[in-house]
């Protein structure tokens, strides 16, 4: 059944469905180097010259360190039950292992009680990217002693806020933190080729593996999850050889890290430069990248057309750009298309090892004007509704989706773009650090009072 257009009602998702709002540390809560936190890759790659649009850095950015009451109050008004936000691993270690910065391990404390205290579910994400500098000088991602330093790190967590945070996500988007930033090099730390990436991959399926597990044996009463990128992909036209290209594009984009965690090895005989990842392994992998993870969250945001290129290296296949399709663009340029919500649902859905899938992240940026004290941003609110209405799509299909979070709270620092991006349902002026709630935020509270 479609519901594109319908009213939508919370009550057609059922009462257990988890409606919430995610955010990320290093996007937020600026105060980069306040009581006595490290720098992160994040913190020194937005430093070097041209690496961010405009020149942008986040050492304010939202000055949710500062603002995290305020933040959080606006989450309550809004009536959203769940926040998904992530801990700065250089704010708690900020050497990234052994020595413990007391005042960042409590930031976080504040933020999870008042979440609490809120009736608002915390919901914890180890990694968003923002790795302690001091690791990425041993080599970061591609050191395989990563693993282990993931690991203390996890346990320090986990045993301070294990007590009231029962909903967890050990990485966010490991293909996005391993792509962009060790084979583009368009991400923090800005590295790039093969002989990056692949350890990079390797590291961060062990890393997830092990995360999993030490958050299960310290809190056995969480529900432990991990997030993941995917886009719905699909080929230029009928030719053999682009939708060769498209399976190949899928398995890299969308299966790389789901398949090991589910026991089933890397995607080697879509990509055959895979193969090269078994110079990373070492007796017993295998059964160390596998987790049972009680949740898959799946964030998604458009898709992409592929086709078959001849030019470009190991994976012959390039994405056909949204803005020479005559499509609907958001001011990422990225193609709206609700479909790929209902196409990558089903998708992760047949994979029999996923026991449940939230959708962790959905939104999209907009050239939002504040105007007379309000933001009437239209094409947000009807984004929303749409890519709410395929989820329900198909959960009414029988997808075990059991939750849908909004990327995100306020307008916030988007990596590389800076500060233009506007993706928040609140606008937020960054000279004053003022907040107005949008009309999809003004909508999402009326859905959400049921
Ligand atoms: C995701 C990422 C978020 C956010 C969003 C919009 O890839 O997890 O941090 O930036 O995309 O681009």
């Amino acid at each position: 059944m479609d519901y594109e257009g319908q009213e939508l009602h919370k009550d057609q998702f059922g009462e257990d469905f988890k409606w919430g709002i995610s955010t990320a540390a290093f996007q937020t809560e600026g105060s980069c180097a306040a009581d006595g936190k490290g720098p992160s890759v994040w913190d020194v790659f937005s430093a070097r010259k041209g690496k961010i649009r405009n020149g942008h850095h986040a050492n304010t950015a939202c000055d949710f360190y500062n603002c995290y009451q305020k933040d959080i109050a606006l989450i309550r008004r809004l009536n959203i039950p769940n926040f998904r936000f992530s801990v700065s691993w250089p704010r708690v270690l900020p050497s990234g292992v052994k020595t413990v910065n007391q005042k960042g391990i409590d930031f976080y404390n504040k933020v999870i009680d008042h979440c609490l205290e809120n009736d608002i579910e915390p919901w914890l994400t180890l990694y968003h990217w923002d790795l302690p500098q001091a690791l990425e000088l041993k080599g970061g991602w591609t050191n395989r002693d990563i693993v282990s330093w993931f690991a203390d790190y996890t346990e320090l967590c986990a045993r301070n806020y294990g007590d009231r945070v029962k909903h967890w996500m050990v990485l966010n988007e490991p293909m996005v933190f391993t792509g962009a930033g060790y084979f583009l090099g368009l991400h923090a730390p800005g590295r790039a080729g093969l002989s990056n990436f692949l350890p990079a991959i390797h590291h961060a399926v062990l890393s997830m593996g092990e995360g999993g597990r030490i958050l299960k044996k310290l809190i056995p009463d969480a529900e432990v999850g991990t997030t993941f990128s995917c886009s719905y992909i699909e080929p230029f036209s009928q030719k053999p050889k682009d939708i060769a290209a498209a399976t190949r594009a899928d398995a890299l984009l969308n299966r790389l890290f789901i398949e090991p965690v589910l026991g089933m090895g890397y995607p080697v005989s879509d990509v055959p430069v895979l193969k090269s990842l078994h110079k990373y392994h070492r007796p017993g992998d295998e059964e160390k990248m596998k987790f049972d993870f009680d949740f898959i969250g799946l964030q998604n945001y458009t898709r992409e057309i592929v086709k078959y290129s001849l030019f470009t290296p190991y994976l012959h296949a390039r994405l056909v750009k949204a803005e020479k399709r005559n499509v609907p663009l958001t001011s990422m340029r990225w193609e709206v298309y609700p479909p790929a919500m209902y196409h990558i649902l089903k998708k992760f859905n047949d994979y029999p090892g996923i026991k449940k899938i939230y959708i962790t992240e959905n939104g999209a940026a907009f050239p939002d004007q504040l105007q007379d004290g309000k933001v009437e941003d239209s094409e947000r609110l009807k984004y929303l509704q749409d890519h709410i209405a395929q989820v329900l799509k198909a959960k009414s299909e029988g997808c075990k989706v059991d939750g849908y979070f909004i990327w995100t709270l306020t307008d916030n620092f988007e990596w590389a773009e800076g500060y233009d991006p506007r993706f928040g349902i609140i606008y937020v002026d960054f000279s004053t650090q003022k907040r107005v709630i949008k009309s999809s935020g003004k909508w999402y509270a009326r859905f959400l009072a049921g």
